[in-house]
């Protein structure tokens, strides 16, 4: 059988400063495991459109379609501000999840115990907090025709069209019901079915495909305005939270301050299976490309590592070398290593991003 083939598109500000850690860790596997991965590269973003005028080539976006996993870092800066909305960085990526089909987003929650206190929320309300947003990635309002700024009489007018088939509400509602059998068994949904028609329509299929395929996992809906007060109240009682494109980007932002630091969050997008039997997928981490501190050795590598022990366990069913990869990180975090980013206890001085690379890669040494 031929190696994993993996695409990375480290993309702009802290991306490839990330992306280099976890170069470190996949030759770690490669040297130390015997899984070897054939890496290739390629550009996305605004270092994309500096090259080719476009934040993704037609080439880029054909050699996606072709890996086993591209594993993305981050894309955008504000160099690319004033750019025409059609080549902005965002659109490369918004690309890739559309042509890939990248429907089901996984947005895990987690909050490590060494950093426990570095929410803004009080300890007890975040420690041991293991959430898992499935955001639905390729459809409403991201997506939806018409939109535009058009001219009405003498002003003009923003339009954007929420729109979701039941098929996409479907296929969605069956990666979290999938998803909770393998943790707490729990799906909380979330719309405003007080206020939209999709809302209604999404509460409805979820209901439907609930009670036809998957009555065994506790289902729940509640209105996505009261889910994020919930997430700040009480996040525990969450297991698997199922929304739309929308209102999980805006309650997965919230979730993952929860655990103090958007520097450690991962996530997996997932499309349809190919025809080796892997789902399409992109990893990357849930930050963006921090351009206030991109180039200097600041960044956090740990999100985009953890990105890609999401792609061990959910691209290439290596769930006991993923454990391991997530375990080395928690060790380093135990030992009390911080990038600048987790700064706060007293007497503690940050260590850069490679040198947090590095570290993890002991780890893993340590653990075989
Ligand atoms: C995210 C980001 C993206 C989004 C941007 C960069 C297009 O905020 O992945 O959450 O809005 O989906
Ligand atoms: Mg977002």
């Amino acid at each position: 059988m031929s190696n994993p083939s993996l695409l990375i598109l480290a993309g702009d500000g802290i991306g490839p400063e990330v992306m280099t850690e976890v170069r470190k860790i996949i030759d770690w596997y490669g040297a130390k495991r015997d899984v070897t991965f054939d890496v290739s590269e390629g550009l996305v973003g605004g270092c994309s459109y500096d090259a080719h005028g476009t934040p993704l080539t037609d080439d880029t976006m054909a050699k996606a379609q072709e890996v086993d996993a591209v594993l993305l870092g981050a894309v955008g800066g504000p160099k690319y501000d004033n750019l025409d909305f059609s080549v902005k960085p965002e659109r490369g990526l918004l690309r890739l999840r559309k042509e890939m089909d990248l429907f089901a987003n996984l947005r895990p929650a987690q909050c490590f115990d060494a950093l426990a206190d570095f929410s803004s929320l009080k300890k007890d309300v975040v420690a041991g907090l293991d959430i898992m947003i499935v955001r639905e990635l390729t459809s409403g309002i991201y997506f939806g025709e018409p939109r535009g700024i058009i001219k009405e009489g003498n002003e003009r007018v923003g339009i954007n069209t929420q729109r979701y088939t039941e098929s996409e509400i479907a296929r969605v509602a069956r990666s979290a019901f999938e998803l909770a059998r393998k943790r707490g068994n729990k799906v909380c949904s979330m719309e405003k079915a007080n206020v939209m028609e999709s809302g209604i329509l999404w509460r409805d299929v979820v209901t439907e495909v609930h009670q036809a395929e998957y009555s065994d996992v506790e289902l729940s809906h509640m209105y996505a305005d009261a889910g994020a007060m919930q997430l700040c109240r009480w996040p525990k009682q969450f297991d698997v939270i199922v929304t739309d494109n929308l209102f999980g980007d805006l309650l997965s932002d919230a979730a993952a301050m929860l655990t103090g630091s958007l520097g450690m969050l991962p996530s997996a997008s997932l499309g349809a299976p190919m025809e080796n039997g892997r789902p399409k997928a992109l990893y990357e981490p849930v930050h963006g490309s921090a351009p206030d501190i991109a180039g200097q050795g600041k960044a956090n590598p740990i999100a985009c590592i953890l990105s890609f022990a999401m792609a061990l366990r959910y691209s290439f069913d290596m769930g006991t070398e993923a454990d391991r990869l997530e375990k080395a990180v928690e060790d380093v975090l135990a030992d009390g290593l911080r990038t600048a980013d987790l700064l706060g206890e007293e007497g503690v001085s940050p260590v850069s991003t490679s040198e947090m690379g590095d570290a993890i890669v002991a780890k893993l040494d340590a653990s075989l």
